[in-house]
């Protein structure tokens, strides 16, 4: 992993609840999300670890993704967003990316 950057682990939430009754990530698409950002990474070879996790908490509020360590929340992307991700990522731009696809949990 890089040294360069404070994050090095991009981990999605893939997560279908209920069988696709209940809302989840896994719901709105985030399957496909993982597959083509994961390919990405790849491709580029940015060097960022990738993960898949069962969930993160905030599922009706998905596709939910997360820089770790200890990064900010990355919400709601859509697979048109991929590529405009994975330039952030490779520029180290985390807080454009916090806003962008930011986390708003209702109080
Ligand atoms: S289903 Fe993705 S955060 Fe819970």
């Amino acid at each position: 992993m890089s040294d360069e950057f404070e994050y090095n682990k991009l981990c999605i939430c893939t997560n279908l609840r209920g069988g696709d009754i209940l809302p989840s990530c896994g719901k709105v698409g985030s399957k496909e999300l993982a597959d083509a950002l994961e390919q990405g990474l790849k491709d580029m070879k940015l060097p960022y670890e990738f993960q898949r996790l069962h969930c993160m908490g905030k599922c009706h509020l998905g596709p939910t993704m997360r820089l770790s360590p200890g990064g900010p929340f990355i919400m709601g992307a859509k697979l048109s967003d991929v590529a405009h991700i994975l330039n952030l990522l490779k520029d180290g731009n985390f807080d454009q990316l916090a806003q962008e696809f930011p986390l708003k949990e209702s109080a």
